[in-house]
């Protein structure tokens, strides 16, 4: 069986969480976009671990775990993401890691730009300030350097000057920048290049070596800041989606059974764009508090409201998702009335279908009675509350998807199989 996991929202849906408890049975775990904007948490035995580019299956030992063509590497950051998981007991090596020769490189002036971009726009993003985006449209550009590159000492000489020619005077004359020395990139880059070229091969031959085991690809960010079918511009800068594991990964050859969609039991957003059902006061304050809501990469506070169905029809279907797996149902105990977003009313009409200026819509919620009881401790799905199971029978319902799988908790026990 191989599965594709992905966000149904708009990131940090707990998708580390899931990946990690899903990867002890499967031999592969393929990330295929994104970059170190992402924060995958999974906790075990009480240490808390992050990922940022490497996949959340490595906690597993015997998994290999690829970072494919479609992800956008900084190697500064990968190479102290190797360190510091190996010094919390973690064993990395070209073994257990792979690196696509294709994926591109995050420079310097990559994350300058990203700032730059910030500070000058009126329409701000609230990006993560990685050089995400940049080096995606250098990528575009076809002025970008990838890992193959990197490990080439002449090439990488080449292409760096090649780029510093035209971006030290650009950014310098738009943005005021200081200027970029080639010199040193060049001696810093080489540095990591030697460090992570045992890591690095043509991984589409690879993956095709191994297509006989079972896979599983892992989403970072989620559907609605997916470039494409996301809340543009407030999006990054790759498909997020679904379909993008193939185009990611090189690996068409693996046929995938389980489309898997995480999504909170409420939602969150970090950074700026719309967000129709965002809590206005104290209850904001409450989730945030009850569900640790402040981002793995950059802990700026989330912003957190109900459950919106209306946008999650819309993942269900870009994603072709098979089922669910529901996320933080724990974080929901004790409230008294439970909202969710059915559909949605524009300021002038009614919408009947997804509405493409999310900002423009306003939430039709339906209510839910809450539950009193813990739900933490609870391992089988019979045992949860009444009220409880109504809730994740209204969501399966509406959207028309099983929900097999209920986080509960953060650590990786911490999940109810439902059948
Ligand atoms: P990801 O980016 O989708 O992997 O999600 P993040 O790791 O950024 O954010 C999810 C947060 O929720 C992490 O701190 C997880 O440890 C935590 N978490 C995941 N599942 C649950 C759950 O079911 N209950 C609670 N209380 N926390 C959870
Ligand atoms: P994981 O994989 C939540 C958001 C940023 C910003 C927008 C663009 O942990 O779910 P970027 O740096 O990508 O150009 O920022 O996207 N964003 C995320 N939000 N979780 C993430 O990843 C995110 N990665 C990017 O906050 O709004
Ligand atoms: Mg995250």
């Amino acid at each position: 069986m191989n599965s594709a996991v992905v966000g149904l929202q708009w990131g940090d849906e707990g998708k580390g969480k899931i990946i990690d408890y899903l990867s002890g049975d499967v031999d592969v775990v393929v990330r295929f976009q994104g970059g170190n904007n992402a924060g995958h948490t999974v906790v075990l035995e009480g240490k808390k671990y992050v990922f940022h580019i490497i996949p959340s299956g490595i906690l597993r030992k015997d998994k290999i775990c690829v970072i494919g063509n479609g992800v956008v590497i900084d190697p500064k950051i990968l190479i102290e993401e190797i360190d510091h998981l190996k010094k919390m007991g973690v064993s990395i090596s070209p073994k257990n890691l792979r690196i696509a020769f294709l994926s591109h490189v995050i420079m310097p002036y990559h994350r300058v730009m990203d700032s730059f971009r910030e500070s000058k726009r009126i329409q701000k993003i609230g990006t993560t300030k990685r050089g995400i985006g940049p080096c995606y449209v250098d990528k575009a550009s076809r002025c970008g350097i990838r890992m193959i590159d990197l490990i080439n000492p002449k090439v990488l000489a080449f292409k760096l000057k090649d780029n510093l020619k035209e971006k030290n005077p650009l950014y310098k004359n738009v943005y005021g920048s200081s200027h970029f020395s080639f010199k040193k990139i060049l001696e810093e880059y080489s540095r990591y290049a030697k460090i992570l070229k045992p890591y690095c091969c043509d991984t589409v031959d690879y993956l095709y070596e191994k297509r006989k085991k079972s896979f599983l690809f892992e989403g970072a960010q989620g559907t609605f800041l997916d470039v494409d079918f996301g809340t543009y511009p407030f999006v990054t800068s790759s498909n997020t989606v679904a379909p993008n594991c193939y185009l990611g990964s090189g690996a068409p050859f693996i046929k995938i059974d389980r489309f898997i969609g995480v999504t909170k039991a409420y939602t969150t957003r970090v950074g700026e764009g719309p967000f129709p059902t965002e809590f206005a006061g104290k209850l904001g304050e409450h989730i945030r508090a009850v569900g640790k809501e402040y981002g793995a990469t950059t802990a700026r506070p989330r912003r957190c409201g109900w459950l919106d169905l209306a946008i999650l029809d819309r993942s269900v279907k870009v994603n072709n998702i098979t089922e669910i797996a529901l996320t933080k149902l724990d974080v929901l105990d004790g409230l008294k009335e439970i909202r969710y977003c059915s559909s949605y009313t524009g300021a002038f009409k009614k919408y009947s279908k997804f509405p493409y200026d999310l900002g423009e819509a306003r939430p039709v919620y339906k209510k839910v009675d809450g539950w009193n009881e813990k739900t933490a401790d609870t391992r089988q799905y019979p045992k949860l509350p009444k009220l409880a199971k109504d809730y994740i029978t209204t969501i399966e319902k509406t959207l028309g998807v099983p929900i097999k799988l209920i986080s509960v908790g953060e650590n990786r026990k911490a999940v109810i199989k439902k059948s």
